[in-house]
This record gives C-alpha cells, structure tokens and sequence, in this order.
C-alpha cells in the first residue's frame, strides 16, 4: 500500500500486543500542544505531561507554526526531565513520537528529538501517525488502570480540529467511512466562536456556554449531498455560515461583552451544538447495523464535548451496545495516545530508524470511499 522506502506504515492501525508490551515514552508535538508521557509495558498512564501554547496563539484566533515549533523546542527538554522526576525514564523499553500529519516545524522539533533521545540510549524508536493516537485513546484510563485490549470491530467517531470520521477499526486496521466535504467539526467550533470574538479555540468556551441556552431556539437545515457514495459524509461550513449570519442578525459581532453574552445568543450557541452533534450521530445507526461493532467508541477534541457525550451514550443505551468514551483530558491532544499507539506497533515488530525518520505535514493514506465503496487506503 506504500509508496516503497518513503513511509514504511502509512496506515493507522491498532493492533493488539496481548497482556505485556513495552514501557513507552510518548511525545507529541504534531499541533500546539507539547506533550510528553510514560506507559508501563500493561498501557498503565504513569505520567501525562501538556505544556499548553493557548495563551501564545490566542491572539492570532489560531495557532502560528513558527511560534509553535519554538515553543516545542524550549518546553520538550523541560517535560522529559518532569517525567523522569515523576516516572523514572531509566527504565524505558521504547519511545514512540508522532510524524505526522500536522504543522511540519512542530513534527519536526518532535520526531528530531525524539529520534536523538532514542539514539544516544539505544532504545527502538516508533513513529506514529497522530490520528492512531486518537483511535486508541478510548482504550486509555487516567485512574491507573491498564489499558483496556482494543476489540474487533469497533466503530469510532474521530471529530478534532482536522478530523470528523468514523472509522472502522477491524484487525488491527482503520478503515475511514466517511468524511468530511469542507469544515472539521472541532474547526467549526473555532470559527464560529473567532466570530463571536468568544477567543480560541472555541469549542471549550461554546460548550460551556451552551450549558446556558435553550437547543430547540434555532433550527438548521440540513445539508444535501448529491453524490451517492457520499450519502453519510458530512458537510458544516453552510451550519457555520447560518449561525454566523444570525448571530450578527442578533446584534453586533464580534460580541461587545464576550464574558456575558445575552440569552439570544446563549440560545443560538446551544441550538448551534445541538445541531453539530446531531449531525456527527446521524450515520450512527445505518454503519452499527453495517458493521456490528462490539464496541462503539468516539475520540478527538470535541469527543469532550459535554451534549455529544450524553447523547452517544444514551444511543449506546438504546442500541445495546457498548459506548467507550476516553477520558475528558485524553480527548484533546496528549501524548498518552501516543505512548499506547506506539506500543502496539512495536509488539508488532514496526520500529523506525532513528537516524531516517521521516515527518509528514499531511495524511500519507486518505479518507476516501463510503461504507460500500472504494478502498479506503488507496496507494500513495
Ligand atoms: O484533538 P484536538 O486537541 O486537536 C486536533 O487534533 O485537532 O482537537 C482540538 C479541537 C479544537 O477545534 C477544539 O475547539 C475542539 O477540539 N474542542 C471541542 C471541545 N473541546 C475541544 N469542541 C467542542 N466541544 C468541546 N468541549
Ligand atoms: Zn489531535
């Protein structure tokens, strides 16, 4: 499926290692977190470090690449000797650093470092795509228990800043089932809230907010997808456009007094999530009876989202089938995700070079093909 000698395990994969794996150290860098963690061999989270860049970009209603990069660089050397306080690094069996997809100076800072530190102890080294994190963060606890064997198959919704997917995780591969046509869920939050001047990122702040407003105020159209393979993709840039539109409809915007937004506009940011989560369970019921998952999960930034939880959680109630939601702080990215991820590619023998590891800014596979359709992994 690769393209030869250019990424040797493109694919995002789970596989299972059994009940013993490597000690991990994980560290991700791929966005505007710098994250470092250890796993014990069981997938036991014994430390999940963040250093947060928000109040860096929150300026600039976005992440700035060249801020983030430098910012990686000053705070990594920080975390891995908190971790090492903390967990003890002595006995570290593998490390396991994100290389793509993400801003390319970040993923850079990430996997040179990460590559160096492998090097200079003689650990294997493993590169991980930072979509796999998210796919087995359900499988992840923070109250000290191991991680939990990843069943087949599973159903998992990935919604963050640059994902809004359900994959099929079967065999130890993730087969994406759909996508979508413009906007990321978790990118809608951000541009609506960067409109309302509610700051960034916005999915946080509009979910808190909508804890305050009535979600039956406001109803949306839904969009229509003419192409037939894409009968269960999604589509939000129109919702965006529509909430934007009568939030300025309502009064100014950005909003005069962002901290106190008046009852019009706590209503439109309910209705306005209520929507997206709608939205993103829509397909739900057509791919479980599709596929049969033992186990549905969902992960990514919005997977935090306080509405989309209740409501996957009641459908898994109704369906009778099993809901698994990571916990809140492993939602967003951290590099726990990518600590586990790495651990079950190296019980399955796919380490890296570590003088030749190679960072991508975008997805080397893609998400194309519907449930039906085409093959998800199409060559490079
Ligand atoms: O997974 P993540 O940290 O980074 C990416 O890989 O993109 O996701 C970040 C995204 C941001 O767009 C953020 O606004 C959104 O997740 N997000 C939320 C919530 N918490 C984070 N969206 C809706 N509700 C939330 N509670
Ligand atoms: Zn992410």
């Amino acid at each position: 499926m690769s393209a030869p000698g250019r990424h040797p395990h493109p694919e995002p994969r789970t596989s299972d290692p059994g009940p013993r794996s490597l000690k991990a150290l994980g560290i991700e860098t791929s966005c505007d977190e710098t994250a470092v963690a250890v796993l014990e061999g069981d997938g036991r989270v014994r430390v999940n470090l963040i250093s947060s860049q928000v109040a860096a970009h929150a300026p600039y209603l976005g992440v700035v690449p060249e801020l983030a990069a430098r910012h990686h660089l000053e705070a990594l050397p920080r975390l891995l000797a908190e971790a090492d306080r903390q967990a003890g690094l002595a006995d570290v069996e593998v490390v396991s650093v994100t290389r793509g997809p993400g801003l390319i100076g970040s993923l850079l800072v990430g996997t040179c470092f990460a590559a160096a530190y492998a090097w200079a102890r003689g650990l294997p080294l493993t590169g991980v795509d930072h979509l796999e994190g998210h796919l087995v963060s359900p499988f992840l606890d923070l109250g000290g228990a191991p991680a939990r064997p990843v069943p087949s198959p599973v159903l998992t919704l990935v919604i963050s800043g640059g994902h809004s997917s359900y994959f099929l995780l079967e065999a130890g591969v993730a087969r994406p089932l759909n996508r979508t046509r413009d906007d990321a869920a978790g990118e809608v939050f951000d541009k609506v809230a960067a409109a309302l001047g509610l700051g960034y990122p916005g999915g946080p702040v509009v979910d808190r907010l909508a804890e305050l407003g009535d979600p039956a105020a406001f109803a949306f159209t839904p969009p229509r997808i003419k192409d037939p393979t894409g009968a269960l993709d999604f589509s939000f840039s129109g919702l965006k456009t529509m909430v934007i539109r009568e939030a300025h409809r309502l009064g100014p915007t950005p909003l005069p007094d962002p901290g106190n937004p008046p009852q019009a506009i706590l209503d439109l940011l309910a209705s306005f999530r209520a929507t997206v989560v709608e939205w993103l369970l829509a397909p739900l019921d057509e791919l479980a009876a599709l596929h049969r998952p033992l186990v549905v999960a969902a992960s990514g930034g919005v997977a935090g989202n306080r509405a989309l939880r209740a409501r996957l959680t009641a459908w898994g109630r109704r369906a009778g089938v099993e809901v698994l939601l990571p916990p809140v702080a492993l939602t967003t990215d951290n590099a726990a995700m990518i600590a586990r991820a790495g651990q079950l590619r190296a019980a399955c023998g796919e380490l890296d070079d570590p003088r030749n590891l190679v960072a991508y800014p975008r997805a080397p596979w893609k998400a194309t093909g519907g449930p039906r359709g085409k093959p998800a992994f199409p060559t490079l």
